[in-house]
């Protein structure tokens, strides 16, 4: 197996990279390095700058690298961004992906893992969320990664390019050599800013609302060691590789925790006060969103095995300390 990670300069491609060189799999990185950081992938891994829209890189790729399957984590991943700007959402992560789908086929890739988010499903109508539930994105983001799902059913139909679509939750945590980091510029996501608040890279963390209907007030999400994300990966490309019909899976643990108890967690870990205030809700978020995960342990054998909450920050926070 020869595989193509688009993305893999990014945070969770990059730690995916990282598992396939420890299995001995070959790769090939493709990266606009727009978000992603060269010095995140392997020095004897080949990294090609561009677009996943240029299809004469992809081609010319294919023609060298000549990969059997492609782990698709390139893409555009702020809600709010989405919101304010959907041309750009549609562009990259939909128009791009169908470029990129194209040169694939006729290239003669045959099999394909993506990456999609539980922003497919909207608001929640039933929590935990199972596969099956109704989606309805609320947001560009969630949008263009169901419309790029669809468009892999149909790509499967008419030219038999079988793929996993795996929905993450939230990805959290790092590597843990704390060699990989989780580095978004600029940083939205809740555990970079709660460390960067502990240990005064950063001021107090805003608490997006405390009046919501959960159990102490803030919202509660489904946290998921981004190691626990890169084996789910290789366990469905394996599946295919073995003749596995096209899969789409929720990847999450099934248990939901607050922001609350995300700054206790940071303050246990850290030995460090989490300077908070008080803020508005944010636009657009969920009060709960939790994963019915078994589905995915099910198909795959998945079962997270580093994803406790102390442990995701424990990693998380000694990725950051190895960063000035
Ligand atoms: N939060 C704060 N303060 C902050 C940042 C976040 O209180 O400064 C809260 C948010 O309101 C939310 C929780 O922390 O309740 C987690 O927020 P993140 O921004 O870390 O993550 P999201 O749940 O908003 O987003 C994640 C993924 C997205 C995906 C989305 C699906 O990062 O890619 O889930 O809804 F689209």
């Amino acid at each position: 197996m020869r595989v193509l990670v688009t993305g893999g300069a990014g945070y969770i491609g990059s730690h995916f990279v990282r598992l396939l060189a420890d299995e001995q799999i070959e790769s090939v990185v493709l990266d606009n390095l727009s978000a992603g950081h060269r010095d995140a992938v392997p020095p004897n891994v080949p990294l090609v700058c561009a677009d996943v829209g240029d299809r004469g890189a992809v081609r010319a790729l294919l023609g060298e690298y000549q990969p059997t399957a492609v782990v698709h984590f390139a893409g555009l991943i702020q809600v709010g961004e989405s919101v304010r700007a959907p041309d750009l959402y549609y562009g990259v992560n939909l128009v791009q992906t169908l470029a990129m789908l194209e040169e694939l086929t006729r290239g003669g890739v045959q099999l394909m893992v993506m990456s999609s988010t539980a922003a497919v499903y909207g608001v929640p109508q039933t929590v935990p969320i199972p596969e099956d539930h109704p989606r309805n994105p609320i947001n560009a983001y969630g949008a263009t990664k169901l419309a790029v799902e669809r468009a892999l059913q149909d790509w499967e139909r008419a030219y038999g390019l079988r793929h996993a679509a795996l929905r993450y939750f939230n990805a959290a945590g790092a590597h843990p050599s704390g060699t990989l980091a989780e580095r978004h510029d600029p940083e939205t996501h809740l555990i970079p800013l709660a460390i960067d608040a502990a240990i005064g890279r950063r001021g107090a963390l805003t608490i997006f609302g405390e009046d919501w209907p959960t159990e102490d007030g803030t919202c509660v999400r489904d946290y998921i060691h981004v190691q626990d994300l890169a084996t789910a990966h290789l366990q469905a490309l394996r599946r295919l590789e073995q003749g596995a019909p096209s899969m789409t899976l929720n990847l999450g643990t099934g248990r939901g925790i607050s922001v609350r108890e995300i700054v206790d967690s940071v303050q246990r870990v850290s030995g460090r006060q989490v300077p908070v205030q008080q803020g508005t809700r944010r636009q657009g978020d969920p009060p709960r969103l939790v994963a019915c995960a078994s589905l995915a342990a099910e198909a795959l054998g998945w079962k997270p095995q580093r994803s406790e909450v102390d442990q995701m920050i424990e990693d998380a926070l000694r990725s950051r300390l190895a960063r000035e």
